[in-house]
């Protein structure tokens, strides 16, 4: 899977632009899905383009708050996603965790509803650079993956984004990514009962030129991409690559 989160970016000339461009480029791989995730507000707009074009682009969305039938101004519910005919959604992003202050219970209760209302969760895990530092990676991301526990994790990817890595330009070392994505496989599998190979895909820096390297990990199963998916021409290229 490869994914292009657009964070606060975008307009409707820029988004048009993109899936146009993106669906000539891309060589589509079925077993890759290419997920567009645009600012919640150009959902719609970006469903009725790729549904024109009959695109391989699949929607997802970059929120989802609380379970339907809250009172919540400016809420966005996995109902209202699935709607549109959105697939994917991202959750625990480590902007809604430190911006919004995303606590454990709220990200549980998303990827609940979520998986409730059938759409699939890219789940966003990840360490803060003194965490790193003191190597406490793993410890810091048991804290964050236990809350798995107990749930149908069959339409949940795991995507690692370690913080100091996000919007920095420093991507993590390829062995560093690889040993983190095999102790969060070897977790999932001994500690929340996957029994079939969870999908974990890096996030943090990723571009054009380090792209094929981290591809190249046994261990990697995708990126999540925020800067650099923003020119359709780049992100087709990694996403070719894949
Ligand atoms: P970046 O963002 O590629 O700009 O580092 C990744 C993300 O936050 O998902």
């Amino acid at each position: 899977m490869i994914v292009a989160n657009w964070k606060m970016n975008g307009s409707k000339a820029s988004i048009d632009d993109w899936i146009n461009t993106v669906s000539k480029c891309i060589k589509p791989n079925p077993e890759v899905p290419c997920v567009f995730c645009p600012p919640s507000l150009y959902i719609d707009f970006s469903r009725k383009l790729i549904d024109d074009l009959s695109s391989e682009i699949k929607l997802g969305s970059q929120l989802v708050n609380a379970e339907d039938g809250t009172a919540l101004t400016g809420g966005v519910n996995s109902s209202m996603l699935r709607d549109f005919s959105t697939d994917y959604v991202l959750i625990g992003h480590s902007e809604q965790r430190t911006f919004f202050n995303e606590q454990a219970n709220q990200t549980f209760n998303k990827i609940q509803n979520s998986i409730d209302a059938g759409l699939s969760i890219i789940f966003c895990i990840g360490e803060p650079l003194d965490i790193q530092k003191e190597n406490g990676t793993n410890d810091f991301l048991v804290t964050q993956l236990e809350i798995l526990k107990g749930l149908n994790l069959d339409n949940v990817t795991i995507a690692y984004e370690p913080l100091w890595a996000i919007g920095t330009g420093l991507n993590a070392q390829t062995a560093y990514i690889e040993e983190t994505h095999k102790f969060i496989k070897d977790y999932c599998e001994t500690d929340l009962g996957v029994n079939e190979d969870i999908s974990v895909v890096y996030g943090g820096s990723v571009k054009l030129e380090n792209a094929e390297e981290i591809l190249s990990s046994s261990c990697v199963d995708g990126l999540l991409i925020g800067g650099a998916s923003l020119n359709p021409d780049n992100f087709s290229n990694i996403y070719n690559l894949s």
